[in-house]
């Protein structure tokens, strides 16, 4: 099957980049939101970005021919046309759930069902529609213009096929797949950095050292390009504390239990650069300013 309609649901930090970088690959992309203002952001944040990598020489073609690729959207009913459609609305079971049952009765027979959820089981998403052999886990990483990764994951119902396509798709994208063979709770690259974050949190919050600190340690020690921290304001503090919650209520094991500085900082709505504060502080033009409070 031959891959040329992209439908995207949610048009936030993930779906916008998911949109850009098919738009990119020359795929038609439909990025649908329920909410205009998203949209309206979407686009220029896209527009953006492609203007940076347009001044870097790196973008084959103009702005504006790429950015054509795209039509924002505010219903399902383009899905009609889709090869594929890739969820990234909010981490929320029962919207996510609900999105694909709808979509399922638009999208025609053959269209392949992705979620870039960061933490619910795939196959849980797959038992809302009747095509579970084409559901499969596309696990894109932040910023997706940047990032090389893609974890490809296999729900108990996926096919080969659907699981082949997946990786190909995610090649096509100029993208690297990462395949995961089965639906565990965290994926792989999850399971493998969220112990770091709990620890660099707990460390905080023991007064060991600052968040400044293990971030320049981080980066200097491991080559990492960005700090712990970054990326936790990056992604949005809530990301990290439902990403966790979902991995510590599938498995009950109390060593994915959000630590407490993370808990109070989502009470309190310092979710990170999105909202000007998180582990650091951020003017308006969204710069880090120093540490939160
Ligand atoms: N933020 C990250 O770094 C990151 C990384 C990997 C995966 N993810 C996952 O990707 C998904 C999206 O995350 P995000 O950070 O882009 O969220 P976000 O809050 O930036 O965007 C979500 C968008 O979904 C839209 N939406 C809500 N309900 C909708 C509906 N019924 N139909 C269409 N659109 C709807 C919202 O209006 C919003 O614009 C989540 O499942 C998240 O766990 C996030």
């Amino acid at each position: 099957m031959e891959i040329k309609n992209v439908f995207v649901v949610g048009a936030g930090l993930m779906g916008s980049g998911i949109s850009q970088v098919a738009a990119q690959s020359g795929y038609n992309v439909w990025m649908c939101d329920i909410s205009q203002d998203a949209l309206d952001k979407a686009m220029s944040n896209i527009r953006w970005s492609l203007g940076k990598f347009a001044d870097k020489g790196k973008l084959k073609e103009a702005v504006d021919v790429v950015i054509k690729r795209i039509q924002p959207v505010l219903n399902y009913d383009e899905a009609s046309k889709a090869d594929i459609v890739i969820e990234a609305v909010f981490e929320k079971l029962d919207l996510k759930q609900k999105v694909f049952r709808e979509i399922d009765s638009i999208a025609p027979p053959h269209a392949i069902f992705a979620s870039n959820t960061s933490a619910i089981s795939i196959t849980e998403l797959a038992a809302s529609v009747k095509r579970q052999d084409l559901f499969i886990g596309l696990h894109f990483f932040s910023p997706v213009q940047m990032m090389a990764a893609v974890e490809v994951i296999r729900a108990v119902t996926t096919s080969e096929e659907a699981f082949l396509l997946g990786r190909d798709f995610v090649k096509s994208l100029g993208k690297e797949p990462i395949m995961v063979n089965r639906d565990i709770p965290g994926f792989l690259l999850n399971r493998i950095n969220l112990p770091s974050t709990i620890e660099a949190i707990k460390l905080v919050e023991a007064g060991v050292a600052s968040v400044e600190d293990i971030d320049k340690g981080v980066k200097l020690a491991f080559g990492r390009k960005m700090g712990i921290f970054e990326t936790g304001d990056m992604v949005g503090l809530d990301v990290t504390y439902s990403a966790l919650m979902a991995l510590y209520e599938e498995t009950k094991d109390p060593r994915w239990y959000p630590p407490e500085l993370l808990r109070r900082k989502v009470r309190v709505g310092h979710l990170g650069k999105k909202t000007g504060m998180g582990w650091y502080k951020y003017n308006e033009d969204g710069k880090p300013v120093g540490p939160a409070l």
